[in-house]
């Protein structure tokens, strides 16, 4: 009979548990458009999989008359479940708590999920919807924050992080976030900033809403901290599985293979006929992608930021892969600050977790002008020169068209240990366009062509530039056309092994399934070293 009481009483203390701050406030959760805490968790792991850890923490702070106000949980849920039959580590900020509130005690609990998390391998989901530090508890939150920093610092390159905003994010709260490895938010519901509207208004007396502070459009197409937007809930957190189904679940383990019914040697003729006659028209790169990719499916990563460089995930034969891609149909596809960043971040998680990154290459160079100069080009281009370099996962790489100066050095040559380098014969591998080098190598001759034409001028009228380019025109297309024919091609990169082979366009599928196939047992390493040192 006493046993009967003891399971009764477990059964009332979970049910008490699992109130949180009550139905008044989950109701208000409701209404702004967003799910519960348990509901999330619900959503995000496969059914009935979820095992929860420390239900019954409670906070210990005697301050404020907090004694009087204790849920169990301390408004965190944290356990372990699965997602497509795989462990994953979860923990959710239950904003009917104290707003989500981040407690001496509820961050324990994090801490020991991760610690869990990284002795066993599986990757760790937080799903974020929180007022930040608990404000009760003064400086024993901060250094629970400082704790949970540190976790996500030492797991880094160790299991994969993944950060749902689903509420508010703000104060130092944003940087546990910031440290892993991808950030998803959700339209209309969740916002990230360091300091919220009310101090900027005081600081600098700007007025600025929420949304446009921080926002998951702001995030997503301004500063680059988000990866991903979702509509709602729901929709964040499938994209949250569908990410995990391209990652292994540690950097041990290889990326899981699904099986594929994509022939891996299916041709596209499409792509024979893809690059425009005129070496400056665009193209939509993401159709290159398309038809290569197993059944023509790329879960882009940062879609909205930096759209001059392309980055995300696919199958090759079943097999996930990092693709990394020039965006010809945006800025033609430079390369400037915001793109160096963002292909060097995504290069780095790829090799981090024995990824094979395939690069289509269509590059102009990277950008000129003083903005970019200022803002320190050098230094962040640099970044994706390193990333791509230091990068031991199996690397191959399309030059679909062009591949000038320092960028083709940059992506993925082969100079820097990519095993694999393909050109189509629509590839342009030169230090520079034929515009610009002309205009430097035959400087002389175009200027004894305009000495000639001032002999016909009328005497001391200077000519305008409209006129000095009609003058040169002739020239300079002749000129434009014999460096192209020389320079501007694949073929001098051949004589030199620095492309292993001029391919047609329709084989590119087949020819980096069978590089994938030969380059499956690579094992590469780097010198032996504490850390590198990533121009940061
Ligand atoms: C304790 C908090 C809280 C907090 C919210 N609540 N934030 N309790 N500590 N940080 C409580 C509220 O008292 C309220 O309790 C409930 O949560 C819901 O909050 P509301 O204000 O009613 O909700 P809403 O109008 O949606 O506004 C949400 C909010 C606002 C914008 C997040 O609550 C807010 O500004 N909170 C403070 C944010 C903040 O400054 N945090 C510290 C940041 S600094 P009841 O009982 O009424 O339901 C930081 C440092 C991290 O985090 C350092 C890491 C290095």
């Amino acid at each position: 009979m006493a046993e009967h009481n003891k399971l009764k009483e477990l059964a009332h203390r979970n049910t008490a548990a699992e109130e949180g701050g009550g139905a008044e406030r989950r109701e208000r959760q409701h209404r702004e458009g967003k799910l519960s805490v348990r509901e999330r968790i619900a959503f995000l792991l496969d059914e009935g999989t979820f095992e929860e850890t420390d239900k019954f923490v409670t906070h210990r702070c005697t301050d404020f008359g907090m004694e009087a106000q204790r849920y169990p949980g301390d408004g965190f849920v944290t356990g372990y479940g699965r997602i497509e039959g795989r462990v994953v580590f979860v923990f959710a900020q239950d904003f009917t708590v104290f707003g989500g509130s981040l407690s001496e005690t509820n961050a324990a609990k994090i801490v020991k999920l991760m610690d869990t998390a990284m002795r066993v391998g599986a990757p760790i989901i937080g799903l974020n919807d929180s007022g930040g530090a608990r404000i009760q508890e003064g400086v024993v939150s901060l250094a629970g924050y400082a704790d949970i920093f540190l976790r996500n610092t030492l797991a880094s390159g160790v299991v994969p992080q993944i950060s749902a905003i689903l509420g508010p994010c703000a104060g130092g709260a944003v940087y546990s976030p910031a440290i892993t490895d991808f950030t998803l938010m959700t339209a209309k519901t969740s916002y990230m900033f360091v300091t919220g509207p009310d101090v900027i208004k005081t600081v600098t007396h700007e007025d600025v809403t929420k949304d446009a502070l921080g926002g998951a459009l702001t995030h997503n197409e301004t500063s680059g901290v988000a990866h991903f937007m979702a509509h709602d809930d729901a929709e964040c957190l499938a994209m949250v599985r569908e990410l995990l189904s391209f990652l292994p679940s540690n950097n041990l383990d290889d990326p899981p293979r699904k099986p594929c019914t994509d022939p891996a040697d299916r041709a596209s003729k499409e792509l024979d006929t893809i690059i425009p006659a005129e070496s400056n028209q665009p193209y939509e790169m993401k159709d290159v992608i398309g038809h290569v990719v197993d059944d023509g499916y790329f879960f882009e990563v940062q879609e909205h930021f930096a759209k001059n460089i392309v980055v995300g995930f696919a199958r090759m034969n079943g097999r996930p892969v990092g693709i990394v891609a020039n965006q010809p149909a945006y800025l033609a596809g430079v390369l400037d600050i915001n793109a160096s960043v963002k292909g060097a971040r995504f290069v780095r998680f790829c090799d981090a977790f024995n990824l094979p990154l395939i690069t289509f290459e269509d590059v102009p160079g990277f950008l000129p002008g003083t903005q970019q100069e200022h803002g320190g080009i050098i230094r962040h281009g640099a970044k994706l020169l390193y990333a791509f370099a230091e990068a031991t996962v199996p690397k191959l790489t399309v030059i679909t068209r062009k591949a000038y100066g320092g960028a083709y050095c940059v992506m993925s040559s082969k100079h820097i240990r990519t095993d694999v380098n393909l050109a189509w014969p629509t590839a342009e591998i030169a230090v520079m366009g034929p515009e610009g080098a002309v205009n430097i190598v035959y400087k002389r001759e175009l200027d004894k062509v305009l000495k000639q034409a001032q002999a016909v001028w009328p005497q001391g009228k200077a000519f305008t530039e409209e006129e000095k380019l009609a003058i040169l025109a002739d020239a300079r297309k002749e000129k434009v056309e014999e460096f192209r024919e020389r320079f501007a091609n694949p073929y001098v990169a051949a004589e030199r092994g620095y492309v292993d082979a001029v391919i047609q366009p329709s084989e590119t599928r087949r020819r980096l399934n069978t590089a994938l196939d030969m380059l499956q047992g690579k094992r590469d390493k780097n010198p032996p070293k504490k850390h590198g040192n990533i121009p940061l």
